[in-house]
């Protein structure tokens, strides 16, 4: 996360913006991370070697036996009527509460004793944010919605040094000393174009700053990386004045080129922004006193936040997606064939920026009516359709199944509609969730869905850095006993439930993994029988999975896969991809694995020897059977040995092979 001070603030806030019905990007529980964190534990064990050794000898005569009490609140909530005392040392990592005050005795020790934000000007290794043109369609007005939210983790070039923009002593730090705003001059130590501003802290021991704690890329575990992260904030050239344009301007530097930037600090450093200027831009050097506020750039003022964050985390990544563009015009392609007549309307209901919509339109010559959820994006894809020429291609806001009457007053039906892949993590527009009504009320009886298949397969990951995201391996750091977390992960279903883990888990991600046993389609999906009928109930049935490598199974990992058209041959569309921004917007879903006979404070692995083929039992809930509200079809996985031992599939259990036809909902 971004700003060392204030790590706790601000996952409080994602879980929040996360919480509020929408399907989040990723999951985890942060205190496994942070456990698993080694060189953390090890950072703070021997900071506090050094006060320790002096704290306990020094109150040994009054403390002759070690009493610890635990105080289970908020630090901000405690005070020293609570202790029953002031500390003489304090170990903090909610920076910013400024508990030194409250809670230490005049002078006493702060661990750590002082930190620096530090933050490096970046190349992404490809654009994430500005769409190249697809087929003849250029995309760039799309760029408009770029802001300085930031992505977490993401491959990059680095162009400049790491600089410190803001140093704090804790000791002495207080809420006034943090600046409103700075500004630096950064010299280039590489030519290319900056993207992005990389944030990253460090946090000394004590002033000496010999032992540091550093988030910096490659100096920390997975589990580290996952538990501190680090922010990449998308970057424009500023202007004159320091403000943003109306469409962002790339700027490009060259090896020795000086670039200023100015650093806000917003909400005593609850939020940072960025602002970078090459000289022959910066018209005259402005004091710090005169930056004026530009927390976004004033053509995105109005635009909620949630829309702003949607189109930076999902809808420039995928209208980034050339393979998925090209997925979509082949399974159009397809259905057009597929009917007998010629179509004559399209339905756009996916998160593709527009694209199949506009295709069909322009290539094909249908009645194109394109539904992106956001009246702001709305009106870009407006604009995108008209400077592209594409005639014939209507875009509405909003949800299809509120429209009825406005999308077809004539009740004439469309004959294609086009959905996102299942699993998509927007907000309502599952297609599980608006295919029925579809059917019901704006697609023809012979319509057809774009893409008509998907399936659901599952694979078997070989990954220890992963198994620490939910667990602690060992039940142990060092000497130290933790099995209690593994317990009570147990106890809250780990072993039951599947969660997404989008990025770590992209074909991008640093985590070391293999697989045992490839993903293959356990469940398949006609959606073009989907909604047709409403569907109720449980079915429980098993796939083998072949075990193509010998090791330990830490999880069973689900995705969904699409397919352009029926056959063996049909072109897919899935989470593997040699693009990036793929692995930020296609989820994977991880449920963890433990040997049936592990104790439970321990969450061994499963052993498996490469020829063996495990028994996957499958339950699939539909409509009211299903235990959460999510659209479509629920899954409860679970490996039940091997062929050799399986005894209830001999008791009768419906046992199907996965080479079966698509199952009919
Ligand atoms: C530990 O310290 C607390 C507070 O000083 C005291 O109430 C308690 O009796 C102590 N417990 C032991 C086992 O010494
Ligand atoms: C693409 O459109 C933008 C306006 O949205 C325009 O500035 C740019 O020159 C166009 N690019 C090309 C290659 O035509
Ligand atoms: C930048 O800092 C100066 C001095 O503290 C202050 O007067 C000015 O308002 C600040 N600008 C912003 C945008 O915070
Ligand atoms: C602890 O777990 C790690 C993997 O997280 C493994 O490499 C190591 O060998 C284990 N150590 C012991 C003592 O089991």
């Amino acid at each position: 996360m971004g700003a060392f001070w204030r790590w706790l603030p601000e996952i409080g806030l994602l879980r929040l913006v996360l919480g509020i019905g929408r399907k989040p990007l990723f999951e985890y529980d942060d205190h496994y991370v942070m456990l698993n964190d080694i060189g953390r534990n090890h950072f703070y064990r021997e900071a506090l070697e050094n006060f320790l050794a002096r704290t306990l000898e020094r109150n040994r005569e009054l403390y002759p036996k070690t009493n610890m009490s635990v105080i289970a609140q908020l630090s901000a909530q405690v005070d020293a009527d609570t202790l029953g005392r002031k500390a003489d040392l304090l170990v903090t990592e909610t920076f910013g509460t400024m508990q030194g005050d409250r809670l230490l005795k005049e002078g006493g020790e702060i661990i750590p004793a002082g930190g620096c934000q530090y933050v490096t000007l970046v190349q992404m290794s490809e654009p994430l944010w500005s769409p190249p043109s697809w087929r003849g369609f250029n995309l760039s007005r799309l760029e408009d919605l770029q802001a300085m939210v930031g992505a977490s983790s993401t491959e990059h070039i680095k162009l400049s040094k790491r600089i410190c923009v803001l140093e704090l002593d804790l000791y002495e730090a207080t809420p006034e000393q943090i600046p409103k705003n700075r500004t630096f001059w950064i010299q280039m130590q590489q030519s290319g174009t900056i993207d992005a501003a990389l944030f990253d802290w460090d946090i000394w021991a004590d002033r000496s700053k010999r032992k540091v704690l550093s988030t910096a890329q490659g100096s920390r575990n997975f589990a580290g990386d996952v538990a501190w992260g680090w922010l990449l904030q998308p970057q424009e050239e500023a202007a004159e004045g320091w403000r943003f344009g109306d469409h962002p301007r790339r700027q490009e530097v060259k090896a020795g080129d000086w670039v200023q930037v100015a650093v806000e600090f917003i909400a005593t450093g609850i939020s940072m922004h960025l602002r970078a200027r090459s000289v022959h831009a910066a018209g005259g050097l402005e004091a710090d006193g005169m930056l004026p506020p530009v927390s976004s750039p004033s053509r995105l003022h109005g635009i909620p936040r949630q829309t702003i964050k949607e189109a930076n985390e999902f809808l420039l990544p995928v209208a980034s997606d050339q393979e998925r563009h090209d997925f979509y015009a082949e399974a159009l392609q397809s259905a057009v064939r597929e009917l007998a007549f010629r179509p004559h309307t399209l339905l756009d209901c996916s998160g593709n920026a527009g694209l199949p919509g506009f295709y069909a339109a322009k290539h094909g010559s249908l009645r194109s009516l394109v539904m992106p959820g956001s009246e702001h994006v709305a009106s870009i894809l407006q604009e995108i359709a008209e400077e592209n020429g594409v005639e014939g291609a209507e875009v509405f806001a909003g949800d299809p199944r509120q429209m009825f009457d406005v999308l077809l007053p004539e009740g004439r039906r469309a004959n294609i509609v086009v959905v996102d892949p299942p699993g998509t993590p927007l907000h309502g527009r599952s297609p599980f969730a608006i295919l029925p009504a579809l059917r019901k009320e704006l697609l023809q009886d012979t319509g057809l869905v774009v893409p008509p298949l998907a399936c659901f397969e599952v694979g078997l990951l070989e990954s220890h850095e992963l198994s620490q995201i939910f667990s602690i391996p060992n039940g142990t750091w060092e000497e130290v006993d933790l099995q209690v977390w593994n317990e009570e992960a147990r106890r809250q279903g780990l072993l039951g439930r599947m969660v997404p883990y989008t990025k770590w888990l992209g074909a991008h991600s640093t985590l070391r993994r293999r697989w045992l046993s490839q993903p293959k389609c356990v469940y398949h999906v006609d959606l073009n029988g989907y909604g047709r009928a409403p569907v109720s109930g449980e079915e429980t049935f098993r796939r083998p999975l072949a075990v193509e490598a010998a090791g330990v199974v830490h999880a069973i990992v689900g995705r969904w896969v699409v397919f352009a058209e029926k056959g063996p041959a049909a072109r897919r569309l899935g989470a593997e991809s040699a693009y990036e921004g793929r692995d930020l917007t296609w989820p994977q879903y991880v449920q963890a694995v433990a040997r049936a006979d592990t104790n439970p404070g321990l969450l061994e692995p499963l052993p498996v020897e490469a020829g063996a083929v495990q028994q996957l039992k499958v339950t699939v809930r539909l409509g009211a059977a299903k235990v959460t509200g999510s659209a479509g079809p629920e899954f409860a996985l679970q490996l039940v040995g091997t062929d050799h031992d399986d005894v209830s599939a001999r008791r009768g259990d419906s046992v199907r092979r996965a080479s079966e036809a698509p199952t009919e909902l």
